[in-house]
């Protein structure tokens, strides 16, 4: 049984994957999407995307990062998927998934989904670009507006000879609006001859336990539920076990969040780095209390001295 951290553009990059994985019980991350149009990318942008690419595509915790593609034009996706391999990514992921209006537009993501045979022939022409012994998976949703070309799809990306499968149980047009039809997935993980993947909506190891029984997957992908509660994933192989793990104290969380901040502050300005521990804290409010009242603290602010007694004024009041 596997959990795989979801690919979250503008949220999970390489220093959240870190926290993440380092946290445990992670078994494959996937970077953010990656636009392909119509030029192979030079290198730096890969390497932007995935840092991990200059340690054999692994975390330090030595979890492996996919890449993940997104484009319509499959000779080109081939051709960036092997430059992505020869620069050390372990897999490849193709994104049929994204909702973006602007990605839509130029004929990326979900949209891809109202022709099965386009995605047939850039699973395909990926599968043939890339070595065999490199998996290459893909993501899609139900469908685009509706779940009619559901099964052609799934049997497109099967046919097309993807390793895996990652499904996100909900149409385009569902949005990120709950619920997610985990027992839709179940008409094609059954007889699916490579693995599938459930994806959306997770938020708690009931979550899972419903999802693995109506979906009839053994491996969840976890997105937003795994910043509300950096370490579901263990909770939930520890439930597979048939053991019991609490979820994380706020102090351990609020730990996580300063390494997030410091570890970030030379890589970015400070205002951005800012930005994204309070994106963090909105998905934490959901299961820590204390994540309102911090975000309340730091909301105006960037300055890294007030944030450090913003966290240890928080982690004391909750020792
Ligand atoms: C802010 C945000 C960014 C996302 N970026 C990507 C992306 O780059 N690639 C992708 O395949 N899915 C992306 N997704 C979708 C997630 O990977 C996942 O399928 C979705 O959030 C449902 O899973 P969850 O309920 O566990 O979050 C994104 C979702 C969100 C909320």
């Amino acid at each position: 049984m596997r959990v795989l951290l979801a690919p979250m553009d503008g949220v999970v990059d390489h220093t959240m994957r870190a926290l993440l994985c380092q946290v445990g019980s992670i078994d494959r991350c996937v970077t953010e999407f990656i636009r392909v149009t119509n030029r192979l990318l030079p290198s730096r942008v890969f390497y932007r995307y995935s840092p991990e690419l200059k340690h054999n595509g692994l975390t330090h915790c030595g979890v492996p990062v996919y890449i993940q593609l997104l484009g319509s034009n499959p000779q080109m996706l081939a051709e960036n998927a092997l430059l992505a391999v020869q620069l050390g990514a372990p897999g490849i992921d193709l994104n049929f998934g994204c909702p973006a209006k602007s990605v839509n537009r130029n004929d990326g993501g979900s949209v891809l989904l109202q022709d099965p045979g386009r995605v047939f022939d850039i699973v395909q022409a990926v599968r043939e670009a890339v070595p065999c012994k490199t998996p290459v998976t893909a993501k899609i949703r139900l469908g685009f507006n509706d779940s009619s070309q559901f099964h052609k799809n799934v049997k497109a990306v099967v046919d097309a000879g993807a390793d895996e499968l990652v499904i996100h149980a909900r149409t385009r047009r569902d949005g990120y609006k709950p619920p997610a039809y985990w027992q839709q997935i179940a008409q094609v993980s059954v007889d699916s001859p490579i693995p599938v993947i459930a994806n959306g909506e997770i938020w708690s190891v009931d979550d899972y336990q419903r999802c693995i029984e109506q979906s009839g997957c053994q491996d969840v992908m976890l997105g937003r539920g795994l910043l509300a509660c950096p370490n579901l994933s263990q909770q939930i192989k520890a439930c597979y076990r048939g053991e019991f793990c609490s979820a994380l104290k706020w102090p351990e969380v609020c730990q996580l969040l300063g390494s997030a901040f410091f570890n970030t502050l030379e890589q970015y300005e400070t205002k951005h780095v800012g930005g994204r521990v309070k994106q963090w804290l909105v998905y934490l409010k959901r299961q820590y209390p204390e994540a309102t009242e911090l975000f309340e603290t730091i909301k105006r602010h960037n300055d890294p001295e007030l944030y450090q007694q913003a966290f240890s004024q928080s982690i004391a009041r909750s020792a």
